[in-house]
């Protein structure tokens, strides 16, 4: 593997603190409702496990993967790989929890699929927003961090699959 350094941009500490008001903020929105967290599979499965310990009300948890080839806009280029449980979607409210937020285009084809298999409500929640690269609009509900358009691993997101055990958010830029 090439050396690369990924730059601190988002400490461990400061993680852990948002994730704990995500997960609070979150036991209290969806308190008496049947709550089920979806994770995106593989990035925000990190996130996904701190934020399951730091929400206090009963719920379900399952994953969801899916490939998406970027450049392109064909819808038909997004392909699911893993299907969640259908019986812990239908009649529940759904949390879809994803690393990133980018151009839009996983969490709004994951937010249809979702859809289609009959929750009581769909809502998004993101650890990182990189908003200057929308291109889709996605209603996402929970957001930790926006961050400028700069490439970022660590806390469960990659880089040719290396980085996603750093603790801490850091940015790569190649030299
Ligand atoms: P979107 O469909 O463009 O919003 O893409 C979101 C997905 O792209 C995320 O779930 C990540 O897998 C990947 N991605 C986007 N930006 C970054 C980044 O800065 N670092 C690592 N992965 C990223
Ligand atoms: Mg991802």
């Amino acid at each position: 593997m090439k050396k690369l350094k990924p730059e601190q941009l988002i400490s461990a500490r400061k993680i852990s603190g948002r994730v704990g008001s995500l997960g609070r903020k979150i036991s209290e929105d969806y308190e008496g409702r049947e709550l089920t967290l979806i994770a995106v599979s593989k990035g925000a499965l990190v996130f996904a496990v701190e934020l399951l310990k730091k929400i206090s009300i009963p719920l379900k948890f399952d994953i969801i993967s899916a490939s998406s080839y970027r450049g392109t806009k064909k819808s038909s280029d997004f392909k699911i790989n893993f299907h969640p449980a259908h019986e812990l979607i239908r009649g529940r409210h759904i949390i879809i929890v994803d690393d990133i937020l980018d151009t839009g285009k996983t969490l709004s084809a994951l937010g249809y699929f979702i859809m289609g298999l009959s929750p009581e409500s769909v809502e998004m929640c993101v650890l990182l927003d990189k908003s200057s690269e929308r291109t889709v609009d996605v209603k996402c509900r929970y957001w930790g961090f926006k961050i400028p358009d700069e490439f970022v691993v660590g806390y469960g997101l990659d880089f040719d699959e290396y980085f996603r055990n750093l603790p801490y958010i850091g940015v790569i830029r190649e030299k």
